[in-house]
């Protein structure tokens, strides 16, 4: 392929161009250092400057107020899994859980296997997850209660975080981290893995408040203690470099565009015109509650597993990759992340009704 696709891939996913741009131009010598920021220490005073500069702009952009810290780790969010629970739930202790599809079925698997309580006060598992639970209470003594914003894979997504009261709330928000603006005060702890909308794998952020970050017992891994890798500006071991520098650029990329409303107020425009025209005719059918949409993976049907197929196929001809609902539920998946353009929504919706005349 000469010319680069539209890119719809659940994670890694799209890139801004302009980033790409960025790191092309500085790949061999970064900014008159004489190497790649591949090849540097993650000691030196360049790239002290690229993981500080991450750190602030991150607060910056998302309007974190002081008291919170912002790491930038390994192992995925599936490692943050088994972080949470070992960092937060105390002796005696219970989570509660809110499940709303595979991902936080993974994580309160992992805090399970810890030997954790966990209680879980909602599921839509008896729906698919095609909705997000709405009447639950939260146990008042619970140490935290851990939701998945946005599920990746079904296509749903919190519109109004939970109301929490004293208790701490936890949220793994990968698929839809820097999606819109949120208040980061309402958070005890917030992790992403990049590869959505953030940049490229192998960086996981963690922002958590530091009284939070105190409660770290001295006997778990060190590469899962909060305490330890906060006190140490998350450089307690090498940290990944690369990805965190392409991070920072994304995060500029943020700002140039007018910052998270804007950001947000884009999301909005592709996500509607995109289930507008799922919602305009029979051939194409949400597999999602309304009020339960994610602005970030839409998930829909068509009329046979076998016109899902063409309709793959064909969309790939068209320069439209990554269609293909996750292998667990079948079906088509859009990923409309931020670095993906209003643009190649555009030209997915106009395939989709050119598709329909030829196969409706
Ligand atoms: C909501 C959600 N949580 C967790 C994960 C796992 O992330 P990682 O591969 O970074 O461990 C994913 C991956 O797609 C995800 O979508």
């Amino acid at each position: 392929m000469s010319e680069r696709v539209f890119n719809f891939n659940p994670g890694p996913a799209a890139l801004p161009l302009e980033v790409l741009q960025e790191i092309q131009r500085d790949l061999i010598n970064y900014k008159g250092e004489g190497l790649s920021v591949m090849e540097m220490s993650h000691r030196s005073k360049a790239f002290e400057a690229i993981i500080k500069g991450a750190e602030n702009l991150m607060k910056e952009i998302m309007g974190i107020p002081a008291g919170y810290k912002v790491l930038y780790l390994q192992g995925g969010a599936t490692l943050q899994f088994a972080a949470v629970p070992l960092n937060l739930i105390g002796p005696g202790q219970h989570a509660d859980y809110i499940n709303t599809g595979s991902w936080a079925k993974k994580a309160i698997g992992e805090a399970k296997k810890l030997g954790k309580e966990v209680n879980v006060i909602a599921t839509s598992e008896d729906v698919n997850y095609s909705r997000i639970p709405k009447d639950f209470k939260v146990t008042p003594d619970a140490a935290y209660l851990h939701i998945t914003s946005n599920n990746t894979i079904a296509g749903t997504q919190f519109s109004k975080f939970p109301d929490t009261g004293k208790v701490t709330l936890v949220c793994d928000m990968s698929s839809d981290f820097n999606c819109r603006k949120i208040d980061v005060s309402k958070f005890g702890l917030i992790y992403a893995g990049a590869q959505k909308n953030m940049g490229p794998a192998g960086v996981t952020i963690v922002i958590i408040r530091e009284d939070l970050m105190q409660k770290s017992p001295d006997n778990i891994p060190t590469m899962t203690s909060y305490k330890i890798l906060g006190e140490k500006d998350s450089l307690y071991n090498t940290p990944p470099c690369f990805s965190i520098y392409v991070v920072k650029l994304v995060l500029e990329w943020i700002k140039k565009q007018g910052g998270l409303s804007k950001i947000e107020e884009i999301n909005e425009k592709k996500a509607a015109l995109l289930y507008n025209a799922i919602d305009a005719t029979d051939f194409y059918k949400g597999t999602v509650e309304k009020d339960s949409r994610s602005i970030m993976n839409v998930t829909y049907r068509l009329p046979s597993e076998d016109l899902e197929k063409e309709f793959i196929a064909q969309g790939l001809k068209n320069g439209l990759l990554g269609l293909k609902g996750h292998r667990s539920v079948g079906g088509i998946r859009a990923s409309i992340y931020n670095a993906v353009s209003l643009k190649a929504v555009e030209s997915l919706v106009s395939f989709m009704k050119d598709f329909e005349k030829k196969n409706g």
